[in-house]
């Protein structure tokens, strides 16, 4: 056993000044070094753009082991729990930390089924969106607008009504969600139907129309739950760390979901599943293949190769594994030929030997096969990135949950290496060039 202190020691060379500082460990993965008193001590900043190397907080919720490609919610690998369990169970694990017994289960189900409806009035908000708007666009105004519906949980320091809060976000998303598609469409919003499951009561939402009833098959079903429970959660991710700020300063919870939508939204996160199946279009052939890779590697182009990379995964991401053998069985299943899913496939034969791409360790991510199956289940492209926020909704209400239930939290405030101009006098306008 080590007898080495526990800590870090950081010097400043220009004036031989040192500071311990002490280490930080976890259940698992990486302990970081505390530097919340080095600045006082040396008056130096941490300087990490974008956070990179940067822990920003415990969480017990997801862990992520980058390097191994390991994915697990509250401890469970996300390989198991997307062959056994279901999204509603999945998200009741991400919430309150245990899987639930029978009973808690079906008061859970109960509950969020019972909290489905929308606000009537929410129907007379979604009108005033221009016809054309991207769903992604509705989905964040009008889950930013619901504290506006619901001032009876708005007690964050309150469990109960934070709970409130979370069971009405993910019974209410999934509506919110097909209301928005159906808004593109012209067509009346479908209330949900409380006899279905969460995945079919979603399918039904949007694409049952009031003079003919959808009902999806048990496949489709699964599929819709399976990309449900792939992107429920997923660490400190950009979205999420977007909630974690927001909701630092005690904003109430549909503003932090809101914020979190917003940032999702962009094609270097949840956007790229829609950005995917647009350079598969482009693409749209085996031999175009070659050209889209040398663009991708070509550092005088600014296109990436799209559903390719990411931050954390310097391995296969495990949902991009799970998704790629799901859209060739749905598919099967389905008696759908695809065209994209044979490009896709090659297109991960070719990028994964590809030397800029393995010294890079780049890899499919959970983005590269989603939008296939999307597509195959009709859903529309426009759908893709608000299926991902419907998802991952109960992962950022179960971050936001933690954080403030964790009494050393405080507002979020990170600093800065100040690059601008320095002090100067105004010049009156006669005296300027
Ligand atoms: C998600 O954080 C999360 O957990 C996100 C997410 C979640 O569940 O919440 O997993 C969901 O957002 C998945 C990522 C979806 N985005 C995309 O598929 C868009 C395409 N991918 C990239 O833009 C990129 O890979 C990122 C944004 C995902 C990661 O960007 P980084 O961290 O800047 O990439 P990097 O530092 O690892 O890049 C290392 C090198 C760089 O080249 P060099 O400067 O070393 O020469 O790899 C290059 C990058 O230019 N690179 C790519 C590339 N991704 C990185 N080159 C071509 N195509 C790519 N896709």
């Amino acid at each position: 056993m080590s007898t080495a202190p526990d800590t870090v020691t950081v010097t400043d060379n220009r004036t031989g000044q040192s500071v311990e500082l002490p280490i930080v460990h976890g259940s698992e993965g990486w302990p970081a070094f505390d530097i919340s008193k080095m600045p006082n001590q040396l008056g130096l900043y941490t300087f990490d753009p974008g956070f990179l190397a940067t822990a920003s907080t415990p969480s017990e919720i997801t862990y992520i082991d980058g390097d191994a490609g390991i994915l697990r919610y509250r401890g469970y690998p996300i390989e198991q729990l997307a062959q056994h369990s279901h999204f509603l169970e999945v998200a009741y694990l991400l919430y309150y930390g245990e899987l639930p017994n029978q009973a808690q289960l079906t008061k859970f189900e109960a509950i969020i089924t019972r909290h489905t409806m929308m606000h009537e009035q929410l129907k007379t908000f979604m009108q005033g969106f221009h016809y054309d708007t991207h769903p992604m666009s509705i989905l964040c105004g009008v889950v930013g607008s619901l504290s506006g519906f619901y001032h009876d949980s708005l007690n964050i320091s309150d469990p109960h009504h934070r709970e409130i809060s979370a069971h009405r976000l993910i019974a209410k998303i999934p509506t919110i969600a097909a209301a928005a598609f159906k808004h593109s469409k012209g067509e009346p919003i479908m209330y949900p139907d409380n006899t279905l499951s969460y995945a079919a009561n979603f399918m039904h939402m949007m694409f049952s129309v009031p003079s003919e009833t959808y009902r999806c098959s048990p496949v489709v079903e699964r599929a819709i739950d399976l990309l449900f429970i792939l992107h429920a959660d997923h660490e400190q991710n950009a979205s999420t760390s977007t909630v974690r700020l927001a909701g630092s300063s005690g904003a109430n919870p549909f503003a932090c979901i809101a914020a979190g939508i917003a940032s999702l939204w962009g094609p270097a996160h949840g956007g790229a599943n829609e950005a995917v199946i647009d350079m598969l279009e482009e693409m749209a052939h085996i031999g175009n293949i070659d050209k889209f890779v040398a663009r991708a590697k070509d550092k005088e182009d600014d296109f990436r190769l799209m559903g390719f990379g990411h931050r954390v995964y310097k391995n296969h991401d495990p949902r991009s594994r799970i998704l790629r053998e799901a859209c060739h069985d749905l598919l099967d299943e389905l008696g759908i030929d695809d065209p994209a899913l044979e490009l896709a496939s090659r297109l991960e034969d070719i990028a994964t030997q590809d030397a800029y791409f393995v010294e890079r360790k780049l890899y499919p991510n959970v983005d590269f096969y989603s939008g296939i199956i999307y597509r195959a289940l009709g859903i529309p492209k426009s759908m893709f990135t608000v299926m991902f926020a419907l998802a991952r909704s109960v992962g950022w209400i179960s971050h936001w949950n933690e954080m403030i239930s964790d009494p050393n939290q405080r507002i979020g405030r990170p600093r800065q290496v100040y690059t601008g101009a320095q002090a100067r006098d105004y010049a009156p306008l006669a005296q300027r060039d």
